[in-house]
């Protein structure tokens, strides 16, 4: 983290878990590990339906609320699909966009993230965008000819103003949700990667405000050693979210305790 440039973000993503009825006890729970919000920001991806009850239930924890994905589309004909202006309406500031889930089991392309990417951009809505390799692209080693091609494509086209809004997760496929995260010296490398794609789309004083995040497997016990990495300004923790005694470690760990 280098506080001096970037505010460190600790985000949950929840994915497809939780229900409203325990929005309450969560809040309680993460209550004393809140902190003020210019120390860490911290943030919650709810799935859509819960988004309005995280919003009441979070506000007194200074916890942001964020979706998990939007259409790229404002408003139409899109059965089933929730849209940005939706998502913003019901209180989320934060959207996770091109998440590696949707990616693979949902064929969301890099085209389509940047559209998405726009969409929430259009409503006021902050993106998240999540890049990573797979197993077998980290065996070939084209880690960062990957994650770079996936940063330009989802950012293409934007404004400087635009591109300040944006935070991005590296989020490496094979670490997410299997216990085993990437060591710190390489999420570092990966994260520096990243950075000098913003820097080259946008721009020095950008690159140097965008949050990178990691996300794979981060816990409460691997938390401080990846945070103590320069290049990386937080955390997209899936699993460990779920729990709010292991995400209030987490953020206590981004505080440097
Ligand atoms: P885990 O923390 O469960 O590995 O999930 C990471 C993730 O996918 C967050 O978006």
């Amino acid at each position: 983290m280098n506080p001096r440039y970037r505010k460190p973000m600790i985000a949950g993503n929840w994915k497809m878990n939780m229900l409203a009825s325990e929005l309450k006890a969560y809040a309680d729970a993460l209550k004393p590990a809140s902190v003020p919000a210019k120390w860490c920001e911290t943030l919650l991806c709810v799935p859509a339906p819960l988004v309005p009850g995280a919003a009441r239930a979070f506000k007194s924890c200074r916890v942001a609320v964020g979706g998990q994905n939007l259409s790229e589309y404002a408003s139409g004909a899109y059965t089933g699909e929730i849209s940005g202006p939706m998502l913003r309406d019901a209180g989320a500031e934060y959207v996770i966009v091109g998440h590696s889930e949707r990616r693979a089991m949902f064929g969301e392309t890099d085209e389509e993230v940047n559209r998405k990417v726009k969409a929430a951009l259009d409503c006021g809505l902050k993106p998240v965008i999540c890049v990573g390799e797979t197993r077998a692209q980290k065996m070939l080693g084209v880690t960062a000819e990957l994650v770079t091609l996936q940063l330009r494509a989802a950012v293409s086209g934007l404004t400087v103003r635009e591109a300040k809004q944006l935070v991005v997760a590296y989020e490496p496929v094979w670490a997410i949700g299997t216990g085993m995260s990437s060591t710190p010296e390489e999420v570092e490398q990966v994260a520096s990667v990243l950075r000098a794609v913003i820097r080259r789309t946008y721009g020095a004083a950008v690159a140097r405000g965008t949050r990178i995040l990691y996300g794979g497997s981060m816990n409460e016990k691997n938390a401080s050693e990846l945070l103590a990495q320069p290049d990386i300004d937080g955390g997209l923790v899936g699993g460990a979210s779920l729990h709010p005694d292991k995400f209030a470690q987490i953020i206590a760990a981004a505080r440097g305790e």
